[in-house]
């Protein structure tokens, strides 16, 4: 049986062969999973199958990499720019649910992530199967990164949103990435902000309802509900 890190590497390489074509404009995700797409575009770009690739990066992880691996970057630019337009993004998710909507920001790269891959004309999602679920929220916690000013505030107004009953918010400590609770200080995301992990044990009944309701709360710069923007997910079975 093949190993998470096999699988992870299976649909990161699987996306890249199938999606990206020399000439385009790539958004590359963040995560552990995302990471495996990079390395390949830097591989088929090494070995010349792939030219004239230039790829905006959603997290300074992802753009470490991708600088370390050759791969020619950009940012989102003036709407007049060909780099506003991207032609395909690829990236992980922490939980899938039958719509394909996601819970994304276990890595704390929602807001990046969500920026770009909302520009990108298709958005492939790469996961393993454990990421698949019937509802999302008891699976995967979903971040909401918010302001530090008041962020005690903030995160009450989080667990009193209708759509969110039953939520548990937590302030993430420690390492931005993988929920971790394991440290004093607050965890700081790269875009200087907090994030609150909310937790359920059931799943939420309305996401798109969740992500406007959140969208509309004065202290939450962005969240982790990602409804409506997958074009496909490439999902690797215990077998591949
Ligand atoms: C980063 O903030 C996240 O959205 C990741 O894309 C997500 O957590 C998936 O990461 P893994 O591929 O490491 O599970």
């Amino acid at each position: 049986m093949a190993t998470q890190d096999e699988l992870k590497k299976q649909v990161g390489y699987k996306a890249v062969d199938d999606y990206v074509k020399s000439g385009m404009v790539v958004g590359l995700g963040t995560g552990s999973t995302a990471a495996f797409a990079v390395e390949r575009v830097g591989q088929l770009l090494k070995e010349g199958k792939l030219t004239d690739i230039v790829a905006i990066p959603t997290s300074v992880r992802t753009k470490e990499q991708a600088e370390e691996l050759g791969i020619p970057l950009t940012t989102l630019g003036t709407p007049e720019s060909r780099f506003s337009k991207i032609d395909v993004a690829i990236d992980g998710a922490d939980a899938v649910d039958p719509q394909l909507n996601l819970i994304k920001g276990g890595g704390g790269a929602l807001f990046r992530e969500k920026i770009v891959e909302e520009c990108a004309d298709k958005f492939i999602v790469i996961v393993d199967d454990s990421k698949m679920c019937d509802g999302l929220g008891p699976s995967f916690a979903l971040p909401v990164e918010i302001a530090p000013f008041c962020w005690e505030h903030t995160m009450r107004a989080i667990a009193e949103l209708p759509s969110l009953k039953g939520g548990k918010p937590q302030l993430r400590l420690g390492s931005s990435a993988n929920n971790a609770v394991d440290g004093k200080d607050p965890a700081v995301t790269d875009n200087g902000l907090y994030i609150v992990d909310v937790f359920f044990d059931t799943p939420i009944a309305d996401a798109p309802k969740a992500a406007a309701e959140l969208k509309g709360l004065c202290g939450v710069f962005e969240h982790g509900l990602f409804c409506g923007m997958t074009t496909s997910v490439i999902i690797a079975g215990k077998d591949g």
